[in-house]
């Protein structure tokens, strides 16, 4: 199985609906979960069902298998492994328990392979609590999100300080490949001016580039995948197609 993380210490970066985009484009491969290890739950109200019995939390807590937390999607091949938001218990456990669990997510995706799954999809929260820091540790790859504002080459600076500290202290973690700088709008002078200082500025990083994309919110907001609508652009497709491609040649 292979596993994939998006994370930044950032919020509104496009990790979610990156995410559950990669999934669904990985699901068209091979069997696919998406872990929405975020408690504001945002990938599980995008695509998961009305209601839940079951969450990321109690597996983490071992009330409960993997196996009985994981629903099915209307979207075929894909699987969620959700979390409930208000009244979930990942905030309480992030809080918590968590604290001294470094491998929890290893130990989760361990599981979700026994079950025979082929790709899994990790979103994370907006921070670097245990949590992040647990899939970031587990992970085979780590993707970071930024938009193209002025703090965007700030963002990236920080978070590869804190994916070497966490190196070091864990000796491993996820490989660390790729940017992608989101939302972008070439007509504005500072995204086109962000996007080349990142290109510049990112050594062996693979930047893409993701435009202003209107219908990843039009997406969530009817519940389905974002390359299911027809308004979709061509850019947007193209570079979903190119880093999956990338992803599973890596
Ligand atoms: N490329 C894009 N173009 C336009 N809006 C986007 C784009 N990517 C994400 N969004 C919107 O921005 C908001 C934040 O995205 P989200 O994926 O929730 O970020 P995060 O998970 O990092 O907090 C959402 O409303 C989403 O629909
Ligand atoms: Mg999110």
């Amino acid at each position: 199985m292979k596993s994939f993380c998006f994370c930044i210490q950032k919020g509104g970066v496009g990790k979610t609906s990156l995410s559950v985009t990669l999934a669904v484009e990985l699901a068209k491969t091979g069997a696919t979960v998406i872990v929405d290890a975020d408690s504001q739950s945002n990938a599980s109200a995008w695509i998961g069902p009305e209601s839940i019995t079951r969450e990321l939390a109690d597996v983490l807590l071992k009330q409960c298998s993997v196996k009985e937390a994981i629903v099915k999607t209307a979207i075929p091949n894909l699987y969620l492994l959700p979390s409930a938001g208000i009244g979930g218990g990942l905030s309480d456990y992030e809080n918590g328990k968590g604290i001294n669990q470094p491998n929890s997510i290893k130990h989760l995706l361990r599981d979700i392979e026994a079950l025979g799954y082929r790709y899994t999809v990790i979103d994370t929260n907006p921070g670097w609590n245990c949590l992040s820091k647990a899939a970031v540790h587990a992970a085979d790859e780590v993707i970071t999100p930024i938009l193209g504002d002025s703090f965007a080459s700030d963002g990236l600076r920080i978070f590869a300080s804190k994916l070497k500290e966490l190196r070091e202290d864990l000796d491993a973690a996820a490989a660390y490949r790729r940017v992608i700088v989101n939302a972008i709008d070439r007509r504005i002078p500072q995204h086109a001016q962000t996007l080349q200082q990142v290109q510049e500025g990112a050594g062996r990083l693979r930047v893409y580039s993701v435009p202003v994309e209107p219908a990843f919110r039009l997406a969530q907001r009817r519940h389905l995948a974002v390359q299911d609508l027809s308004g979709i652009k061509a850019e947007t497709r193209e570079v979903i197609g190119r880093l999956t491609a990338d992803l599973l040649t890596a």
